[in-house]
């Protein structure tokens, strides 16, 4: 009669003790993923993951890159060089033509080649990023 009492006391005890450890583990992890998860998916998914959209490009190209450019990348003697025989183009990834892109390429810079210079956002400061990345997929289709 007293070793089952003491058994049963014992038994409870150490369920309450795993329900405890249980508990408190499962509680903290489940509120660390869910708030890691909504964070992550709602802020990441939709603005990193965009790839470029060539026709959007094409329409703030004609805007904003053409009068260097000229129409369809062919480029204009004197003013901007040609996108479709450019090899540094083709090598470079969609990152590093954004990067390029953003900063230029000014006369005094040694990769320069035609003294002209290649203005930050060719000259339009209210391009952002999404539309740099959409010239991009736009430039990689005039390519030869
Ligand atoms: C004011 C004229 C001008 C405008 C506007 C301009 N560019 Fe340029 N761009 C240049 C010049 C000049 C060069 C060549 C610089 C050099 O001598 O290396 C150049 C070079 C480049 C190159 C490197 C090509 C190569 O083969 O080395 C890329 C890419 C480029 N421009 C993208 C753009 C994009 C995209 C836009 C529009 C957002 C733009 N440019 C607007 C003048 C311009």
């Amino acid at each position: 009669m007293k070793n089952r009492r003491l058994l049963l006391f014992m038994s409870l005890w150490l369920v309450l003790a795993l329900a405890l450890v249980g508990c408190g583990g499962d509680n903290g992890g489940n509120a660390g993923n869910d708030t890691g998860n909504t964070n992550g998916g709602e802020t990441d998914g939709g603005e990193e993951v965009a790839a470029g959209d060539a026709a959007h490009g094409e329409e703030l190209y004609n805007q904003v890159c053409i009068a260097c450019h000229g129409e369809g990348g062919q480029g204009i003697e004197g003013l901007g060089k040609p996108f479709t025989t450019s090899e540094f183009i083709a090598d470079q990834s969609d990152q590093e033509l954004l990067d390029f892109i953003k900063t230029g390429r000014p006369v005094g810079h040694p990769d320069n080649t035609t003294g002209v210079d290649m203005p930050p956002k060719g000259g339009n400061p209210a391009l952002t990023d999404e539309d740099i990345l959409d010239i991009i997929a736009y430039i990689r289709t005039v390519q030869e």
